[in-house]
C-alpha cells in the first residue's frame, strides 16, 4: 500500500496560489495564467463597452446622411398612428402602430422596424423589421423579417419628388400561404400613408392593411 504524502505548508501555499488564477478545462487539465489574464481583459472591456451603451446616440446630422439616403431622410424618425385590416378570408380589424426609421451615419442603409397593438387593449400584434437600401438611380431593395418567421426580399422604385415608394416582393421566404406582398408608401398632408396587399395560396393579390401615420 502507498503512503499518502502530506504536503508541505509551502506546497499548500502554492497550490492555493495557483488555484487563485487557474481553472480547469474538461480534460482536468490546468488552463494557464494567462487566460485568467484574458478574462480579466474581457471584463474591463464589457466595463468599456457598457459605459458607451450608456452614451446617448450619436446625432444624424445633414452632414454625414448618405448621398443614397438622402432622397428619403424624410422618413428618418418614429412615425404612430392607426391602420385597418382585411382580406376576403378573415374579419376586418383596426389596430395601432408605431414604425421607426434610422441611420447610422455615412452608411447607404436605412434600419427599419415596427411594431403594431390592439386599439382596445394594447396587447402586441404583428412586428417586423429591416433594411432600406435606396440606390441614386431611384430604385430601392428592402429586407424585412416578420415576427411571423416570414421574410421579405422587395425590389421597387421611389420618388423624392412625390414621396412615393413602391415595393413588390422578389422572394418571400418561411410562408405558409403568402405567395406575393406589394407595399406603397406615400406622403400625404404630411402624414406617411401605406398600404399593404398580399396573394396567399387561394387568394389573388388583394388589400390586406393600410394605415396613416404622423411623425412624432
Ligand atoms: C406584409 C405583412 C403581412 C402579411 C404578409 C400578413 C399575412 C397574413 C396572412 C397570410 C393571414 C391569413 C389569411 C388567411 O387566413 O387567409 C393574415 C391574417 C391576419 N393578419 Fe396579417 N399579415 C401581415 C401584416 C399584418 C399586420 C401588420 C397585422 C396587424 C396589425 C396583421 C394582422 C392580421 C390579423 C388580425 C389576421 C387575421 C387572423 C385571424 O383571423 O386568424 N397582419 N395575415
Amino acid at each position: 500500500m502507498t503512503a499518502l504524502k502530506v504536503p508541505s505548508f509551502e506546497e499548500i501555499v502554492h497550490i492555493t496560489r495557483k488555484q487563485e488564477v487557474t481553472t480547469y478545462n474538461n480534460n482536468n487539465t490546468i488552463i494557464p495564467f494567462r487566460i485568467a489574464q484574458s478574462q480579466k481583459h474581457s471584463k474591463n472591456t464589457k466595463k468599456r463597452m457598457d459605459a458607451k451603451a450608456e452614451s446617448p446616440a450619436p446625432e444624424v446630422s445633414a452632414a454625414v446622411i448618405h448621398p443614397a439616403v438622402a432622397p428619403l431622410s424624410f422618413l428618418l424618425g418614429t412615425w404612430r398612428g392607426q391602420g385597418e385590416g382585411g382580406f376576403p378570408t378573415i374579419h376586418s380589424f383596426s389596430y395601432g402602430e408605431e414604425l421607426h426609421f434610422s441611420h447610422s451615419p455615412n452608411k447607404p442603409v436605412i434600419g427599419y422596424s415596427q411594431k403594431t397593438w390592439k386599439l382596445s387593449s394594447g396587447e402586441p400584434m404583428h412586428a417586423e423589421s429591416g433594411y432600406w437600401r435606396p440606390k441614386p438611380d431611384g430604385t430601392i431593395e428592402v429586407v424585412i423579417a416578420q415576427s411571423t418567421g416570414l421574410v421579405e426580399v422587395q425590389k421597387g422604385t421611389y420618388s423624392a419628388e412625390e414621396n412615393v415608394i413602391q415595393l413588390q416582393s422578389e422572394i418571400v421566404g418561411n410562408a405558409s400561404k403568402v405567395k406575393e406582398i406589394r407595399r406603397c408608401f406615400q406622403m400625404v398632408d404630411g402624414k406617411l400613408c401605406y398600404d399593404i396587399q398580399m396573394a396567399t395560396n387561394t387568394i389573388t393579390l388583394q388589400p390586406h392593411l393600410k394605415a396613416a401615420l404622423k411623425k412624432l
